[in-house]
């Protein structure tokens, strides 16, 4: 009997990573693949990797030496490497750890199913390459599996923005957009599929100029507005944001598109000029709070998150209350932040770095102000009415989560609600980690 082969894909990275993942299951999909949730019993296991920090770079070969054991008792299963490693180290990744049969760069997933075959074959398969073509014109989905209520769209790729510490640009190449169209039939398939909230991906997304169907370039906000017309889909959210593209018409959009939710994801990294112009991050402290606050005339109750890095290399003490003292003044509701983390090739690597001692005081001390800044933010919920999307069934018999407009876990213990209901919630209590509620 040929039963099935199985897919083992182990995501790392941000959303963009998950979304490619979906299409990567689908391309093989057409293979006769179905996926499974554990390596031991896989015919192929693909890590989907990101390289932005050391760590994260890192993780990839020890989790490449778990498998060393599978491949000994199971000779056929082939291991592959995709995402940001397998774009920034290549063929590197199969010299440092020879059972690796298969690398494959985020621009050309849609040759997957031949790098599979080749792998197959008994071949090392190898496919870093930036193609002239758009992988998701020829990643196209196998007919319509239901989907959960919520799912990523990804609409540009690529960085052109070379800040002084990222690796984005090199791993992901030049900034991209998808056709209007292309997008639009995808939103309409998921919407048909059971999705009825849309997060737009991209490494930048409200950089986004996709070609309009008049033939004209569109900005992400008439995007936006133009997936507003879609029946059924009910909630649209966009990440992540350069604050250098937050155009006037996509500030608008926040206050008058009542799909557009709440909350808006602008990372600003520091808070110092002098560490931004080092960055290569093109604007100031002052014109990024000057933005903000136009995003709030537009929509008061905007939830603001942000990404921050401590310890880039020259930052002083002074630099470091200047980015706590942005913090202050933006009051985020939610937020990332990391060390600085030295990667190969980029301009920052080659400077003066900051101890590792410093680096872990400053970023415990930014945590705290941004832990309590987002339990505040979290706690004044309590006693409003929002708008909960449900996802999933809670830990509590009878109790399901979902995501409130603003994007905090909301739990709601109501036996009649199912995963894709979207109901006003009272918010009545405030945990760490969620709030809990009642239906309005
Ligand atoms: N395109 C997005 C985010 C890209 S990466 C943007 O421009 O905001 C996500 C986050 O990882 C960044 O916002 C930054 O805070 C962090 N990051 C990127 N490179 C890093 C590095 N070398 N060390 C530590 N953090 C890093
Ligand atoms: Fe990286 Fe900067 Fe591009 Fe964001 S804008 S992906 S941080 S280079
Ligand atoms: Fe990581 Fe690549 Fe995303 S480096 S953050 S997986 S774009």
């Amino acid at each position: 009997m040929t039963g099935a082969k199985k897919l083992y894909i182990k995501t790392y990275g941000c959303q963009m990573n998950v979304y490619d993942s979906e299409r990567m299951a689908e391309a093989l999909g057409g293979q006769g693949y179905v996926e499974t949730d554990t390596p031991d019993d896989a015919d192929m296991i693909l890590l989907n990797t990101c390289h932005i920090r050391e760590k994260a770079a890192e993780k990839v070969y020890s989790e490449l030496g778990r498998f060393k054991g599978l491949k000994a008792e199971k000779p056929d299963l082939k291991i592959g490497v995709a995402g940001c490693v397998a774009q920034a180290e290549g063929q590197e990744i199969m010299r440092r750890q020879p059972l690796v049969d298969l690398v494959v760069g985020p621009q050309s997933y849609h040759r997957l199913p031949e790098l599979e075959a080749k792998a197959r074959g008994g071949e090392k398969a190898l496919d870093t390459d930036f193609p002239e073509e758009d992988k998701f014109d020829h990643l196209k989905a196998r007919p319509k599996a239901k989907r959960g209520p919520t799912a990523f769209l990804t609409v540009q790729e690529g960085c052109d923005k070379f800040c002084a510490f990222c690796v984005v640009p090199y791993t992901r190449g030049a900034e991209v957009s998808r056709p209007v169209a292309r997008i639009l039939d995808e939103a309409r398939d998921l919407v048909e599929r059971g999705v009825r909230e849309i997060t737009l991906l991209g490494q930048n997304v409200n950089a986004y100029h996709g070609q309009g169907p008049d033939g004209a370039d569109w900005s992400l906000a008439r995007l936006i507005w133009a997936l507003d017309g879609i029946d059924g889909l009910e909630r649209i959210r966009f990440t992540t944001s350069h604050p250098n593209d937050m155009t006037d018409d996509l500030i608008e959009a926040h206050g008058t598109c009542a799909k557009l939710m709440p909350y808006l994801h602008l990372p600003v990294q520091s808070g110092s000029d002098r560490i931004l112009k080092r960055m290569n991050r093109a604007h100031t402290a002052e014109s990024y709070l000057r933005l903000i606050e136009r995003i709030r005339a537009a929509r008061p109750d905007i939830l603001i998150s942000g990404d921050f890095i401590v310890g880039f290399p020259e930052e002083t003490d002074r630099d470091f209350q200047d980015t706590l003292d942005l913090i202050e003044a933006v009051n985020y509701g939610y937020a990332f932040s990391f060390k600085y983390s030295t990667r190969p090739g980029t301009p920052a690597a080659e400077r003066d770095q900051v101890d590792e001692a410093v680096k872990s005081e400053r970023l415990y001390r930014l945590q705290d102000l941004l832990t309590r800044q987002q339990r505040a933010a979290q706690e004044a919920m309590v006693g409003q009415e929002v708008g909960v999307l449900f996802e999933k069934p809670g830990r509590l018999q009878g109790q399901m989560v979902g995501k409130s407009d603003h994007l905090h876990a909301v739990h709601v213990s109501d036996s009649d609600l199912r995963p894709g209901d979207l109901r006003r919630v009272r918010i009545t209590d405030s945990t760490p980690n969620a709030l809990g509620g009642r239906l309005a």
